[in-house]
């Protein structure tokens, strides 16, 4: 679901679309716009599971200091997704843990 108007902000203007890959499922996202926005719009709410018990995170602060919004994004871990955004044939998956390189 997304805002296509605002009360006080009007019409959101329009924007490119492009394909990004999310733990291999190709979905729709504006280009520019928060990874987490896309992922939610998508009905994706777990971005990574703790270290220990694996358990879910999603979003939590929305302004990149809490960490919970933490995904692999074209192989780095680590990155917060609320704050990262969005670029054309974007490669994501649900981080376990603390994540590794590949
Ligand atoms: S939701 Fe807190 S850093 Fe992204």
């Amino acid at each position: 679901m997304r805002i296509k108007s605002h009360p006080i902000l009007g019409d959101i203007p329009k924007r490119k679309l492009v394909k990004i890959e999310v733990d291999g499922r190709t979905i729709e996202a504006f280009e520019g716009e928060p990874i987490a926005a896309a992922l939610l719009a998508a009905g994706i709410k777990v971005f990574r599971r703790t270290v220990k018990r694996r358990e879910p995170r999603g979003l939590f602060c929305t302004i990149g200091q809490c960490t919970d919004c933490m995904m692999t994004v074209n192989g780095m871990p680590n990155v917060r997704t609320c704050i990262t955004p969005v670029e054309e044939g974007m490669e994501i998956s649900t981080q376990i843990g603390r994540g590794e390189r590949s």
